[in-house]
């Protein structure tokens, strides 16, 4: 079963356009079509994987950038909420050029507990989490969205910096402490089920 916001079919369409339109740096510089080394799957097949067939009204992202990975979420989700310091200014135009403008509210915030406080106030069923990548960063995306009962972390296990390692980190110290799904660079979160 697809999303009914056009699931995978819509997402590989929306990273052509892309990509055609503002250049192949862009794919460079996103999730997108990253594949995890056990599976081979890249950012939309690890979406349709989870979210296929189910209802997510409002998906969450931490880290915008240049707004692709939140055009692709558009099609698993009614509404996506991205936040991010400082998006790039091509986002608004990506998302018009893709025709996701109308399920996007972009928050730019500039200081992290307006945007904890934020995740408080609203209701999403799932979270995207690749902002700040610093473990105690990701501990406080990860708490602050872990109400929704499903996260994807992106970047995990990192190895360049070793204190942008967070998701690693959360994993190691049981942090996350629900059922994990590991496919490096990707990380699934669910809750323990009783
Ligand atoms: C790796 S990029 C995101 C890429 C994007 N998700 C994609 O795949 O297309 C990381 C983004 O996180 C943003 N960022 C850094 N610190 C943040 C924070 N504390 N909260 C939210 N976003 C943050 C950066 O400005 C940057 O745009």
């Amino acid at each position: 079963m697809s999303s009914q916001w056009g699931g995978v079919d819509r997402a590989r369409r929306i990273v052509t356009l892309a990509a055609k339109k503002f250049g192949d740096d862009l794919l460079r510089n996103s999730c997108v079509l990253m594949r995890g080394k056990a599976s081979g799957l890249d950012f939309i097949d690890v979406l349709a994987q989870r979210l296929d067939g189910r209802e997510v009204k409002t998906a969450v992202e931490i880290g915008t950038c240049t707004g692709l990975s939140a055009a692709v979420l558009a099609c698993f989700a009614e509404m996506v909420v991205t936040f991010d310091v400082k998006p790039l200014p091509s986002a608004a135009d990506l998302w018009h050029t893709t025709t996701v403008s109308n399920q996007i509210c972009q928050v730019v915030m500039h200081a992290d507990d307006a945007k904890i406080r934020m995740l408080d106030r609203i209701p999403f069923e799932f979270a995207f989490i690749d902002g700040n990548h610093h473990r105690h960063a990701v501990a406080a995306d990860f708490v602050a969205t872990r109400k929704s009962g499903l996260v994807l972390f992106h970047d995990y296990p990192w190895m360049v910096n070793p204190l942008n390692d967070g998701a690693d980190w959360l994993v190691k110290n049981g942090i996350v402490d629900g059922m994990l799904a590991k496919d490096s660079p990707y990380l699934w979160w669910e809750p323990p089920s009783c």
